[in-house]
């Protein structure tokens, strides 16, 4: 169909990027516009300067004016009300309809129910009784986006044709925001969080009246022409793939004036449906109340909840269900005075009555669980009522087989060394590099897996290679590039399976920055690119060009290897520990599997993997929370990770730019934690004057390693106080901050779901009052007491031990006969402890001495300093200078495996006296020599 012919506006830039934050802004502008037409009118009424407090709202209309326009409320048409107000200079006017929209935002009244733009005070009142019958109060409201290019009189016969549908019976209520070209649809659905649904109509055009910087980067490898030329359906398709990458969980229409017979058969797979013209209104109203129902129900809270309601009589096991054996009681009422009743009217320890078994699901588990699946892109899911520690070990036991090699980040959660314990995996550590100057590690490079890999591949050993296991993001919040670490390893050996621990990661499937690098999100890419013609041609040319080269060739370290479509497997498995970042109740977590596999190879062996871990009685009240927390994040997800990211951007921000707090603190940056060759963006920091936050996103498009932002590490060094005593005796004690993790240095703040705008301004404030009472202790320090300041101030700054690499596991516990390999049956050895003929004590300073005169001592323990929490030593491995050195230097409180009166547990001599056929340590290649150190 021919587009209508438009006259082309220069393009107005919008002076925000995604990253800090249109909320904000529009937030703070209609503030700012309450007070100043509150002056413009003051100023009027009194005589006083109206030119300036005119030109003050001017600035401010015009910052608000293209971000309303893709908002339903107050709307286009509601905003050019204000502007005509204003233009007409009737400033009471003005300044009460300003007041009225700004209240209704700032307490979202405008969700409840129906809000007049009249202007006069009783005909605003009559038309809202008139409109009541579009009582909201419990029926939640969103908004649909239709793009369409529509004069404003048919906008408002669209409007009213869809509004004519709603009926009494409708769970949910919406209202429309139109938007007229391709670029504003993008716009609006990144700065819309009330948007659900997305129509696309007929002929609308490419181009936006505004320019918003982070669209370049959206339509990369889309020139303009290209776009314009693109044929109407094409064009549709096309801003409906745009729209599910950025949003996935928005519901997706298209109404086309061509055949919806031609249409509906070449329609990309993320629409919902494609309508004809106008004459399928009803439908499409119904279309879309049905679909958000579908995000919106939870079948196992929904059960549970009809469980609850029904009459019962308890003759089976916990007394505590239906809250009988506290409401009898005399002394324990507090409990249900605390916890409410309901919770325990949900208590039961039958699996009947509809609420079905998590060991072997056929109900309301079953769908919920494939519900979650959909939610976090997965294949399919399955809940966890104990936490990712049970999750890894599920996972690693379904997977592995005694003997298996497992390549596993040594500084991985201690649920993954059990986990090799338990399955008789043989592990080869993966070192991530250090950043010895906050005590903390980094993550593990590309390059080194690839080494070890192709360690494994010379010695012959590489079938036996089944598992990669990688954190993402670290605790720290160092995050992978996904994709290129399973491509590149993939390019090596293809059925390789990975298992990415994204305990601290669930909420990152529901924002497109973050998602491409999150297991789930990298899996889809992959199948989508392995389906990709140019990807095989591409595969083609790099077989040509890099040839068949010796397993030992720096090439293969240095070159971007790219696996063969045809060979590769997309074998993924990410576990998350939803309570740690999404709503849900401790523990429950979730095992997310994208397996191409799955069925032929894993499935009996994961089943039964998951009934040696899951309990027969696993907490409904758990499983319930993680079918709710998934509805939450398939409606506002995107709205609450972008949140999340605004307030960790203004903590950012302010603590850089305060002129007390940056005397004590500072938030280390992507150039601290994150060395130079792993970041070809060469950005050190998200942040910087001009661009705001944009290189945010240019970074995670190219770099090997990226810094999750929301995870702040303050660098506390110049305070004199180390990292555990800050938290315990500044932050705890004193002000009642919780965190979590510390280094020797530093201390490490997140910014959740939950994170509100005071909650950051709180912290701030006792930022600022710490560095207030520090400036005080140092200006009345004596002399000595400087001094001895000093001497602390430059130990956590400058004197810090270096973080020592994986030794290795001595020969007793290696199988490597043939050519030396670094794997280690760390089983042998956690069994062999459990024999205390086989073990012995050694003090801290008879190890020193054995150690330095060259004796070989080998651990029987896991051996874990926390902070910062990863295992130094574990069974069976050899323990080093570097080793020694770096315990000594600690001034943690506690380090699990080892015991001050006795000291280290070790193997005896004796123990490991057969080893002798298999060849000693400085035998093996902790390092390829052919290689150049990683
Ligand atoms: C990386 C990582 N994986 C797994 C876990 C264990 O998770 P959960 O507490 O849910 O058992 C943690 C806990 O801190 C962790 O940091």
């Amino acid at each position: 169909m021919k587009r209508k012919a438009k006259t082309v506006e220069p393009q107005r830039e919008i002076a925000i990027n995604l990253y800090r934050s249109v909320w904000e802004v529009r937030n703070d502008g209609w503030i700012h516009l309450s007070d100043n037409a509150n002056r413009l009118a003051s100023a009027e009424a009194s005589g006083g300067d109206v030119d300036l407090a005119r030109q003050r709202v001017a600035e401010t209309l015009d910052l608000l004016e293209p971000i309303e326009s893709y908002w339903a409320f107050p709307g286009r048409q509601g905003f050019q009300r204000l502007l005509s107000l204003f233009q007409e200079r009737e400033y009471g006017g003005f300044n009460d309809l300003v007041h009225r929209i700004s209240r209704a935002l700032s307490s979202q009244s405008y969700r409840k129910s129906f809000v007049s733009l009249h202007l006069d005070e009783e005909s605003a009142v009559e038309e809202e009784e008139r409109r009541e019958t579009e009582v909201r109060v419990d029926r939640p409201y969103f908004e649909v986006l239709i793009v369409d290019d529509l004069s404003a009189q048919e906008e408002e016969t669209l409007r009213q044709r869809l509004r004519s549908m709603r009926r009494d019976e409708d769970k949910f209520i919406y209202e429309l925001v139109v938007v007229p070209s391709f670029q504003d649809a993008l716009i609006a659905v990144m700065f819309n969080f009330n948007l659900q649904a997305c129509v696309i109509r007929y002929g609308f055009p490419l181009q936006s009246r505004y320019k918003l910087d982070i669209l370049g980067q959206l339509l990369e490898g889309y020139e303009d022409e290209d776009l314009e030329i693109l044929p109407e359906s094409e064009r549709g398709c096309l801003l409906g793939t745009k729209i599910a990458q950025l949003r996935p969980e928005l519901d997706l229409y298209m109404v086309t004036d061509v055949s919806v017979e031609d249409i509906a058969g070449k329609l990309c797979e993320n629409f919902h449906r494609v309508f004809y013209r106008e004459e399928d209104d009803r439908e499409l109203h119904f279309s879309i109340l049905h679909a958000i129902e579908d995000r919106y129900q939870t079948p196992f809270f929904t059960a549970l909840r009809v469980y609850s309601q029904q009459p019962t009589g308890v003759f089976h096991a916990l007394p505590i269900s239906r809250g009988k054996s506290i409401l009898q009681s005399h002394w324990i009422q507090d409990m249900i005075q605390f916890y409410g009743l309901g919770v325990f009217l949900a208590e039961t320890s039958a699996t009947s009555g509809g609420l079905d078994s998590l060991l072997e699901p056929t109900g309301p588990i079953k769908v919920a669980q494939e519900l979650a699946a959909r939610a976090f892109g997965a294949k399919r899911t399955y809940w966890v009522t104990n936490g990712t520690s049970t999750a890894n070990k599920i996972v690693v036991q379904a997977l592995i087989q005694p003997g298996d090699i497992v390549m596993l980040d040594r500084n991985c959660h201690k649920s993954h060394h059990y986990g090799m314990v338990l399955s008789g995996a043989h592990v080869v550590y993966l070192d991530a590099y250090p950043l010895n100057e906050y005590s903390m590690y980094g993550a593990v490079p590309i390059r080194s897996i690839k080494q070890r890999l192709l360690e494994q591949k010379r010695a012959g050993k590489l079938d036996r290679v089944k598992l990669i296991l990688l954190t993402n993001c670290t605790f720290d919040g160092i995050v992978y590039d996904v994709e290129r670490v399973m491509e590149e390893c993939l390019a090596i050996k293809p059925d390789l399976i990975f298992l990415w621990d994204e305990a601290w990661f669930a909420f990152a499937g529901f924002h497109p920055t973050y998602r491409r690098r999150t297991g789930m999100g990298a899996a889809a890419r992959l199948r989508d690119r392995f389906r990709d013609p140019e990807f095989r041609q591409r595969h083609v040319q790099f077989k040509e060009q890099f040839g068949n080269p010796d397993d030992g060739d720096e090439r293969w370290l240095d070159t971007r290897l790219v696996p063969d479509p045809d060979r590769a497997r997309i074998r993924v498995y990410v576990t998350h520990s939803t309570h740690k970042t999404l709503t849900a109740l401790r523990q429950g977590s979730m095992i997310h599997v994208y397996d191409q596999d799955f069925k032929q190879k894993v499935e009996e062996a994961f089943h039964e993997a998951y009934m040696t871990h899951t309990s027969t009685s696993p907490n409904y009240q758990i499983l319930a929370s993680l079918d709710i927390g998934r509805r939450q994040v398939e409606l506002e997800g995107y709205e609450l990770v972008q949140k999340q990211l605004d307030h960790a951007m203004a903590l950012r921000e302010r603590i850089a730019t305060h002129p007390l707090l940056k005397k004590y603190f500072r938030f280390l940056a992507t150039g601290d934690l994150i060395p130079k060759q792993y970041r070809p963006s060469g950005i050190e920091t998200y942040f910087d004057s001009e661009q705001r936050w944009a290189r945010m996103e240019e970074c995670w498009h190219t770099d090997e390693f990226v810094v999750d932002p929301t995870r702040l590490t303050l660098h506390i060094g110049a305070t004199g106080v180390d990292g555990d005593t800050f938290k315990h005796d500044y932050l705890m004690e004193k002000y009642g901050i919780q965190i979590n993790k510390t280094s020797r240095n530093t201390v490490l703040f997140m910014t959740n779901i939950g994170t509100t705008r005071s909650a950051v301004a709180f912290l701030i404030e006792i930022l600022v009052k710490i560095a207030q009472d520090l400036d005080e202790r140092n200006e009345d320090m004596s002399p000595p007491e400087a001094k001895l300041h000093q001497l602390k101030v430059e130990s956590l700054t400058k004197r810090l031990p270096a973080l020592p690499d994986f030794s290795h596991f001595h020969r007793f516990f290696r199988s490597d006969t043939g050519i030396p390999t670094p794997e280690g049956d760390m089983r042998k050895g956690y069994f062999m402890a459990y024999n205390e003929e086989l073990c012995r004590y050694v003090t801290m300073p008879e190890l020193q001495k054995h150690v330095a005169s060259g004796q070989e001592i080998v651990s029987a323990m896991f051996v874990i300093p926390y902070p910062p929490g990863f295992p130094i030593l574990v069974p069976g491995q050899v323990i080093s200078r570097e080793i020694l050195a770096f315990i000594e230097a600690l001034d943690t409180r506690e380090i699990h495996g080892y015991r001050p009166e006795l000291g280290f547990r070790v193997f005896t001599d004796d123990a490991l006296a057969r080893s002798t056929d298999i060849p000693a340590p400085d035998a093996m290649p902790v390092r390829i020599p052919a290689f150049k150190a990683a």
